[in-house]
């Protein structure tokens, strides 16, 4: 069946078609409209901006996904759209939209987690994918571990207390003069530093828990920007950004490591737009590879926010019989 999804928790506004059955998961078309280039000029998202931008591109954006996969409407069997966490007003164009297309065309229309939209990215990319496994997902707004029993049920088991390590990426790369937003740009700069020069304080909290706090590696790092601005020092930016993330990656991996024993989970899916990190990749790649545990990961193109991953998610919960009727709304908590 085609299942028709909508994202627009953001700052990208995506619709796309995927084509599932109970053994094949196919993206027929998967178009996002980034607005990072409007935002960059705040060096940040600006919720009332996101949301314009939203109402601008959202059907331009749906028919095109619909022509590119080569369908018309009347093959849709649902809608899947994102309700949940994100910046209510960009979420409301979403939800608004998807309601209004569902009954026009007398189809139903589901409601997907943003956070389980980006797990069921990987089962996109492997096939093979199936719960239950761990799932770490670090992305702009959220670093946590959930152990997933099914498609459609989450425990979360460990996860940051204050910013996450996407937000913590953007923030630092904003400060050294990346580009925003600084995420990918660290990624590659951090290649060209040692990784052992600066002592940064582990994100990972001591102890039993699975949780995190970044606010302490981030208050380092700026702490180090300021200090040197006020010598008239140099920083050493590529030191910075490759000490910088090799403490984030550790930490991940750390936490991660710990979950695997807790859990004893034999399947671990990275997902969210931290994931497409190639250090993380790496580094969890060896972690898992030494304790002989499957990893699962979104192809690179499939970790930021788009709507295959909330079609697939959406499918999941279409035969599930989650559907919703047209008083569904939005919700910017992480819980609806
Ligand atoms: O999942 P996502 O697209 O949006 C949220 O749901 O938050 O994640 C966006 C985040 C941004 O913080 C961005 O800088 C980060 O993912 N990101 C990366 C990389 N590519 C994107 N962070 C580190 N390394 C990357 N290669
Ligand atoms: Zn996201």
């Amino acid at each position: 069946m085609y299942i028709l999804g909508i994202e627009s928790s953001c700052d990208e506004t995506s619709a796309s078609v995927v084509e599932m059955t109970d053994t094949e998961r196919s993206i027929r078309s998967n178009i996002v409209a980034s607005q990072i280039d409007i935002h960059r000029l705040y060096g940040g998202v600006v919720p009332e901006i996101a949301g314009r931008a939203h109402i601008e591109a959202i059907s331009r954006i749906t028919y095109e996904a619909i022509e590119t996969a080569g369908i018309s409407v009347s093959d849709i069997s649902a809608v899947a759209v994102t309700t949940h966490p994100g910046l209510i007003g960009a979420l409301l164009v979403g939800v608004n939209f998807a309601k209004s297309f569902a009954y026009a065309n007398g189809i139903p229309c589901v409601s997907v987690n943003h956070i389980h939209g980006h797990v069921a990215a990987a089962y996109l990319s492997d096939a093979e994918l199936k719960p239950p496994f761990l799932a770490v997902v670090v992305s702009g707004g959220h670093t946590s571990l959930y152990r997933v029993s099914d498609y459609t049920e989450f425990e979360e088991i460990g996860g940051t207390r204050d910013d996450a390590a996407g937000e913590s990426f953007d923030k630092i790369g904003r400060v050294i003069g990346l580009p925003y937003p600084g995420g990918a740009a660290l990624d590659k700069l951090a290649y060209e530093g040692d990784p052992q020069a600066i002592k940064f304080p582990s994100p990972a909290l001591s102890g039993d828990t699975l949780d995190f706090s970044f606010s302490g590696i981030k208050t380092a790092a700026l702490n180090i920007i300021n200090s040197a601005n006020q010598k008239g020092i140099e920083i050493n930016r590529a030191d910075l950004a490759a000490s910088y993330t090799s403490a984030i990656v550790k930490a991940i991996c750390k936490k991660v490591g710990m979950a695997i024993e807790k859990t004893g989970l034999r399947t671990v899916v990275l997902a969210g737009g931290v994931a497409a990190n190639t250090h993380l990749r790496a580094a969890l790649g060896e972690l898992c590879a030494g304790k002989r545990v499957k990893l699962s990961m979104p192809d690179r193109a499939l970790c930021g926010d788009n709507a295959a991953m909330i079609a697939c998610e959406g499918y999941f919960e279409f035969v599930r019989g989650n559907v919703s009727d047209t008083s569904l709304n939005a919700s910017a908590c992480d819980i609806m």
